[in-house]
């Protein structure tokens, strides 16, 4: 809706100014809906289009050209007033044709709106891997995987959305020292059936249990027999392991499936085993390969080239590291897909690990590692549930659950839903992920249940609900036309706001797809929940005069639609009845 403001906007100024209208268009921007109403719709900002061709301004120069600029423009059938304010041209259009634009795109729109911006039309369609969540089996399922998962799961739906084709991947610490312990662990402690029926959670205790036995030397020295075995291809070893794999991704799947998130890809550093020994054949051959005196294989990435800075890539017996398995998956995944973008998700402590592996792959002479991005974020600390520290994250999803339940049913207000559980489950997992991104990623915070559960106040319950009462509301009313509604009638000053806000939504998530930070898309909506909170107030659909009913409710209609679409984009699923 925004767009044809903008053009008409720019067309007006491109005169004017002598510029062609594309450039004038990026510095044309609507204006947040403040508490103090404010005057304009778009506002140029004057320091923009000046940029390049006087350098620094200052705010006086700024207003003034802003003044003189204002002068000479003129009102037409789209703007219907122009201002001047500290360094910006205002620009207020025609209020029937907002309320009529905006509705008639979100009712045509509906989830897709904001997707087709011409913000968008100058980005080319290109492949992005997305590599996120993957845990390590057998080992805990921290927070920081939860993070992952939300996150990752946020970048590659939010490119999906904007048409790019996506792959995710999800990389398994599914390799290592671990899968020894394990294949001994599992011959005193295993339990097939456990197996089966739980395995995540019997693998972990396996493992817990032969890690206190593993001070034995005994203990040691099986476990590294079993996964020498296990290197070495051995039939029986490898179908154990391979038991453990395909179970645990089974129960991964059932799982991710409660926060909507699937993977188009287990992939795993047990994939890498041998292409990391040929990515060490080419280093070498490269001449990228040094020895230590222990033995160790280093790649010198200091600028001096005095191994100031190395990165190991080898064991002193030959074996590779978690990087030289990176480095194999990077390049295969290039050879399998060629993507135009590769996105990895962890906590910043692994920033160093990924700045080393595009720093290789750079002096390996693979210039797309200028394309490899490491999406980083901050740590989480004190999330706890009931049975204490947190080990699997069903244990989180299932403590979200149960109390959001809680909350409902001592909540006298609640109306009986159609399953209570179902709905708090998906009111409680977008408690979580809103908490969590309601910041900037790379900020570490403080986790609290009783914060991220609150029904008022700026939390994903708070959207669930403003959410589920606008589709109630438009269920209730059935489904007005949009052909067959005055518009003029929805021109109070609550009305004006929340067509206002709907106009921002293009450029919210054009800043979020080029920062990559949820945190945009999630204060527009929270912003787009507390302005149709006042509406539902003082514009009531029942009792009022048909003609106005009808509008108002055929703009709650919209709205809903609009919310729904960015809910999705989220990635919380939203929760319709309530
Ligand atoms: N499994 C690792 C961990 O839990 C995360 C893997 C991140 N991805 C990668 N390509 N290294 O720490």
């Amino acid at each position: 809706a925004a767009g044809c403001f903008r053009r008409s906007i720019a067309s007006q100024l491109s005169k004017v100014l002598d510029l062609p209208p594309e450039n004038l268009i990026k510095s044309i921007s609507a204006v947040p809906v403040s508490k103090k109403r404010h005057v304009a719709d778009f506002q140029l900002s004057i320091a923009s289009i000046i940029e390049n061709s006087s350098g620094d301004c200052s705010a006086q120069d700024l207003h003034l050209q802003a003044q003189q600029l204002a002068e000479r423009l003129q009102c037409d059938s789209v703007v219907s007033a122009i201002s001047a304010g500290p360094g910006t041209v205002n620009f207020t259009i025609n209020r029937e044709l907002l309320a009529k634009t905006v509705l008639q795109q979100v009712w045509k729109d509906g989830s897709e709106y904001g997707v087709k911006s011409e913000l968008f039309s100058t980005v080319p369609r290109q492949k992005a891997v997305v590599e996120f969540s993957s845990p390590n089996i057998a080992k805990k399922f921290h927070i920081g995987h939860l993070r992952s998962t939300i996150v990752g799961n946020f970048i590659a739906n939010l490119k999906a959305v904007l048409g790019h084709e996506v792959v995710r991947i999800n990389y398994l610490g599914d390799w290592g020292m671990q899968f020894g312990l394990l294949g001994v662990g599992f011959q005193s402690f295993g339990n097939k059936e456990k197996l089966k029926s739980s395995p995540l959670q019997h693998l972990f205790e396996v493992y817990v249990q032969i890690n206190k036995a593993a001070e034995d030397e005994n203990t040691k020295k099986l476990a590294k027999d079993f996964f020498r075995k296990l290197e070495e291809h051995d039939e029986q070893a490898l179908s154990i392991w391979q038991q453990f794999r395909d179970l645990s991704i089974e129960e991964y799947i059932r799982i991710y499936k409660r926060l909507g998130v699937h993977f188009d890809e287990y992939s795993g550093e047990s994939f890498y085993q041998e292409k990391a020994q040929e990515v060490l054949k080419m280093l070498e051959d490269k001449g990228l390969l040094q020895k230590t005196i222990k033995g160790t294989g280093v790649v010198d990435l200091s600028e001096k080239k005095d191994l100031s800075t190395v990165s190991t890539v080898m064991r002193s017996d030959g074996t590779s590291l978690y990087i030289t398995r990176d480095l194999a998956a990077a390049i295969d995944r290039m050879n399998k897909h060629s993507w135009d973008t590769m996105i990895y998700v962890t906590d910043k402590s692994q920033s160093n690990h990924f700045q080393h592996l595009f720093q290789i792959l750079k002096l390996m002479g693979y210039d797309w590692a200028e394309r490899c991005q490491h999406v980083s974020f901050g740590l989480v600390q004190g999330m706890k549930t009931r049975r204490g520290e947190v080990v699997f994250l069903e244990d989180v999803l299932n403590e979200v659950r149960s109390r959001m339940l809680q909350n409902m049913t001592s909540t006298k207000t609640t109306k009986e839903t159609q399953d209570p559980v179902e709905t708090a489950e998906k009111v409680g997992l977008a408690a979580l992920i809103i908490q969590d991104f309601r910041g900037l990623l790379s900020s570490d915070y403080q986790f609290s249940w009783e914060r991220a559960l609150q029904s008022r106040g700026d939390t994903g319950v708070f959207l669930q609900y403003t959410h589920a009462r606008l589709h109630s509301l438009e269920q209730m009313h059935g489904n007005a036309e949009l052909t067959d509604v005055n518009v003029s009638c929805l021109q109070e000053p609550d009305a004006i706001s929340v067509l206002q806000h709907l106009l921002r939504y293009d450029e919210v998530l054009h800043r979020s797809s080029q920062d990559l930070q949820p945190k945009h898309i999630v204060s527009y909506l929270l912003t787009l929940s507390h302005l149709a909170a006042v509406a539902h107030k003082t514009l009531p659909v029942k009792g009022s005069a048909p003609a106005v009913a009808q509008v108002r409710h055929s703009g709650v209609g919209g709205w809903g639609a609009a919310q729904e679409g960015s809910v999705r984009a989220l990635p919380a699923q939203p929760c319709h009845h309530w």
